[in-house]
């Protein structure tokens, strides 16, 4: 099927002597999701105004019903009241020509200078920078509803896994302050890929400048932006800023994935070392007795969506030759579906958190099983001058024997243990008691509690330090 779009929004097509065919327009038309940008595009615009009439292009007149008009079509966009047309192609487009229907022939002077190269590569970077902060106030509210549930379960035993066998036991709030530092992590990586992309690209025109005297460190200060790029051809055709805070969202989407699987495990009858809040459990439409963890499983599964979205952008910039091409219009939605969708989760799973219940007799009970203390007796022997490798292999057998019995290591005759090794006396004994295990381990990195309290202050700082 062949037509002919109209060009009432068109930014181009004095060369050509018919109109964009309709499949072609449809498939290159993107104010569907460029339209997010109209914050960014008429900051920019404003920005050039105010440059236009610095080098004399508008007069000062032109300069204030030009700024007048951006603030009246603002007004409409923040009111949802802003008509795209069929005929618009991108936002743009859409913004100029309204800007014509409001100015007149005055709404055409302010493209002089700018492109829609540099224009896009400018709004795209306005809104990530604007996204990495919401984003890193978010990942600061979260981070506080695990300092809060350490603070309240200080003291309290749980085990620690590896291989999700129980490995030693740790206080609970330990547990819980490792998502602190991990979100820490996911935090720098936002605030690093806002701190690099914190450059002004407008003056770049096209590609290689311009010829009127647009000053490029005018349109940064005008925007906020710390520094010019420092060439128009990179300016222009990069997107790496793009993929640096897609990829942070893609890894702190895999944060929040372990973190709603723990919860997951934790909130089954078979561990049941939690229970999800009733605002945060969905039931079941057949099984009456359920309460599921949604909220969890969600935010687990929407790591695969913001993977994907890391992957098909860098699909899409990977071999694309300087400096812009037409494919990097591709580039907005996995941006924006990746913050968007973290938007979304983080408040969810904030809130989940939050509510969780933990069950203190479980956890306890938990702490010990499993053998948990076999290093703990093995390094009292390493005090007591026993090799490691052979306090391994003596453990080792006290554990064979403790398992042969059905019992935990405290269960045994202690002149059996005697027996293993001279130095498994009596004294040892005081190794098969969780909560000496834990007091031991007090560096200030490790689970014992005046450890586990030094620690929860610097969490706080640090997540106080990403809100408000
Ligand atoms: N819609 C385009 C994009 O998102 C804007 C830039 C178009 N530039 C061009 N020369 N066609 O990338």
């Amino acid at each position: 099927m062949s037509g002919d779009a109209t060009d009432a929004g068109r930014l181009w097509g004095g060369r050509f002597a018919t109109g964009p065919d309709v499949a072609a327009w449809a498939l290159g038309v993107s104010t569907s999701f460029d339209r997010h940008l109209w914050r960014q595009d008429l900051a920019g615009s404003g920005a050039h105004a105010r440059e236009l009439a610095r080098i004399g292009v508008l007069d000062d007149d032109e300069l204030a019903r030009m700024l007048a008009a951006i603030d009246r079509c603002a007004e409409l966009f923040a009111t949802d009241r802003f008509a795209f047309l069929d005929t618009d192609e991108d936002v743009h487009g859409a913004i100029e020509r309204w800007l014509v229907e409001e100015l007149g022939p005055l709404g055409g002077k302010l493209r002089a200078g700018r492109s829609r190269n540099d224009q896009i590569a400018s709004d795209l970077r306005l809104w990530c920078r604007e996204a990495c902060d919401g984003l890193i106030g978010l990942v600061g509210e979260l981070q506080t509803a695990f300092v809060d549930q350490a603070e309240a379960h200080l003291g309290w035993l749980a085990p620690g896994y590896t291989h999700l066998q129980r490995g030693q036991p740790v206080l609970l709030s330990h547990h819980l302050l490792a998502y602190v530092w991990m979100l820490e992590r996911d935090a720098g990586r936002l605030a690093d890929a806002r701190d690099r992309l914190d450059e002004s690209v407008l003056g770049s025109g096209a590609l290689a400048g311009q010829t009127l005297g647009l000053d490029p460190d005018a349109y940064a200060r005008h925007l906020g932006f710390a520094r010019t790029a420092a060439n128009t051809m990179d300016a222009v055709a990069s997107r790496d800023f793009a993929l640096e805070v897609t990829s942070a969202c893609a890894i702190l989407s895999v944060t929040l994935s372990r973190l709603g699987e723990e919860i997951v495990l934790w909130a089954s009858s078979e561990f049941a070392f939690a229970e999800v809040g009733d605002a945060f459990s969905t039931g079941s439409s057949i099984m009456p007795q359920k309460r599921n963890p949604d909220v969890a499983e969600l935010v687990r599964g929407k790591a695969g969506r913001v993977i994907g979205d890391l992957m098909g952008l860098l699909t899409t910039v990977k071999a694309l030759p300087l400096t812009y091409n037409r494919d990097l219009q591709e580039d907005k939605e996995p941006v924006f579906d990746a913050v968007e969708t973290l938007r979304l989760v983080l408040p969810a799973i904030t809130g989940t958190v939050a509510s969780l219940r933990f069950d203190r007799a479980r956890l306890e009970a938990a702490s010990v099983g499993g053998f948990a203390l076999a290093t703990d007796l093995a390094e009292e022997l390493v005090l007591r001058g026993v090799p490691f490798r052979e306090a391994h292999e003596v453990v080792g057998e006290v554990v064979r024997r403790a398992e042969e019995r059905g019992v935990d290591l405290d269960g045994l005759d202690p002149a059996e243990l005697a027996e293993l090794h001279p130095a498994l006396d009596a004294g040892v004994a005081v190794r098969f008691d969780p909560r000496q295990a834990v007091a031991r381990r007090d560096a200030v990195n490790a689970t014992a509690e005046a450890s586990v309290r030094e620690q929860l202050t610097a969490a706080r700082r640090v997540a106080d330090s990403h809100r408000g």
